[in-house]
């Protein structure tokens, strides 16, 4: 028997992600499963130029299946991530349901792979805007210790799922036809507007996508006494995310040194035109796989040398998301 590969969530946006990052990477497999809702079974959708039909994801869906990946909200990963584990397969999950689990690893390619060989079958996929961070952040973290971490984030509606893409554009469509608008998968309007990240708010005022940022960049890098603050922001961005980036080293660091540290850093592109005033923006990471990294500067507020302040952009439904989700299962 070849491998046998399944889709939960085939229908989402990270899940269509998923097909075309497998078809772009020739990801070896001999079988395919699409699984989502009993809203979608027996639609067909494309994948390889040809049709395939997506089927109900139940509680026998992982017989012989040999890796899974999972990108279909968090109560279903819960539910169903640890029946397809105790069925042998491998789960590679995109929701917030595993990852701080001390049983489950979490990983990013870029960072931290041999977490992976420590799974019980399930290995968590990181938040989108922490992945993001991670990648050009981690070999600035190997060059010198970090101490403390500020990053203000410039989310996409993709964050939020298909739903969320298909309300900005016609929010957008709305408003410049003078009609009226009406929020509906996100809670405030997105078409010309910005607004706080809209996960639940703690006790502590900060928002669960921050408080994500924070503990999972912790325990990828095994370092519980970096500092992180985080402000999570939506913007009408359709699918790449952006991060403004603070730094402070525990010793001085110069530009150049972090210029040469990214230079060579896998899953990194500087983009970093002073002359020109060209620096990352969503509509060049979007799909794409690199990590654009740009304003790179001597934070002038740290005059001991330890402060570097950066912008980075990268697509959430790829790096964020299915690309790295598909690069865990390659290692596998
Ligand atoms: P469906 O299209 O059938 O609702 P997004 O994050 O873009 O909103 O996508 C969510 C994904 O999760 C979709 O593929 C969706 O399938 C799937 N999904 C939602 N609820 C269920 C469920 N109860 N069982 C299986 N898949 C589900």
């Amino acid at each position: 028997m070849g491998r046998h590969l399944a889709v939960v969530g085939a229908t989402g946006a990270v899940g269509q992600e998923f097909l075309r990052v497998l078809e772009q990477r020739n990801f070896p497999y001999d079988r395919i499963t699409l699984l989502a809702s009993k809203r979608s079974a027996g639609k067909t959708v494309t994948f390889k130029g040809r049709p395939h039909t997506i089927e109900e994801l139940t509680e026998g869906s992982f017989a012989g299946v040999d890796i899974a990946l999972f990108s279909a909200g968090g109560s279903i990963s819960r539910r169903y991530a640890p029946l397809a584990a105790g069925a042998g397969t491998v789960v590679v999950d995109n929701s917030s349901a595993f990852r701080m689990d001390p049983e489950t690893p979490l990983v990013v390619p870029e960072v931290n792979p041999r977490d992976i060989a420590s799974h019980k079958g399930i290995i968590a996929n990181p938040n989108c805007s922490t992945i993001i961070m991670v990648v050009p952040v981690w070999p600035l973290h190997r060059l010198c210790p970090i101490e403390r971490l500020v990053v203000s984030t410039y989310q996409a509606a993709s964050g939020a799922g298909y739903q969320a893409m298909v309300e900005l554009e016609e929010q957008t469509h709305d408003v410049l036809a003078g009609r009226p608008v009406t929020p509906n998968v996100l809670p405030h309007r997105m078409a010309f507007n910005l607004f706080s990240h809209n996960s639940a708010i703690g006790e502590n005022g900060y928002n669960e996508e921050e408080t994500k940022m924070v503990n999972e960049t912790r325990k990828m890098f095994h370092d519980e006494n970096i500092l992180i603050t985080a402000t999570c922001v939506r913007v009408p961005v359709l699918r790449a995310h952006s991060e403004a980036i603070n730094i402070r080293f525990s010793r001085p660091v110069s530009e150049q040194q972090v210029r040469e540290a990214l230079a060579g850093a896998p899953g990194v592109r500087v983009v970093d035109d002073r002359a020109k005033n060209y620096f990352p923006m969503p509509i060049d990471s979007s799909d794409g796989d690199e990590i654009l990294v740009g304003r790179i500067r001597q934070d002038i507020s740290q005059p001991d040398g330890h402060g570097i302040e950066m912008f980075i952009s990268g697509d959430q439904l790829r790096k964020g998301a299915a690309l790295n989700a598909v690069q865990i299962a390659e290692l596998l």
